[in-house]
């Protein structure tokens, strides 16, 4: 099994609680959120169409995607309301040195409605 191979998406410190943020790494478009203090990483793309969730509304955990109200649950990136029933793809979360890091390449198993 390779290494995993931690890549830098953003400063912890630039993201507040209750706000997400869109980053690229490669060909990777990830939204990054701030639930409570605790941070997740999902596929920016709304599995519905073209909504971006970085841009969505988010209450607790849940993230709604502003343009036809499908939402997620976002530590797991289950579909929690339609029309969205395709689940996001999601990553481990660690924080280095006040970072927000990833394994681009070690996403976790997606869960659909
Ligand atoms: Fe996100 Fe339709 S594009 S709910």
């Amino acid at each position: 099994m390779a290494a995993s191979t931690l890549v830098p998406l953003c400063p912890a410190a630039d993201i507040n609680p209750g706000t997400a943020r869109m980053v690229t790494v490669g060909d990777l478009n990830l939204a990054v959120f701030n639930v409570g203090g605790q941070f997740f990483v999902t596929q920016n793309a709304c599995t519905h169409g073209p909504g971006s969730l970085a841009d969505g509304f988010m209450e607790g955990d849940q993230v709604e995607c502003d343009f036809h109200g499908g939402r997620f649950h976002i530590p797991s990136g289950k579909p929690s309301a339609p029309p969205c029933t395709e689940g996001l793809q999601t990553w481990d979360v660690q924080l280095v040195d006040g970072q927000i890091c990833i394994d681009p390449a070690a996403p976790r198993p997606v869960q659909n409605a």
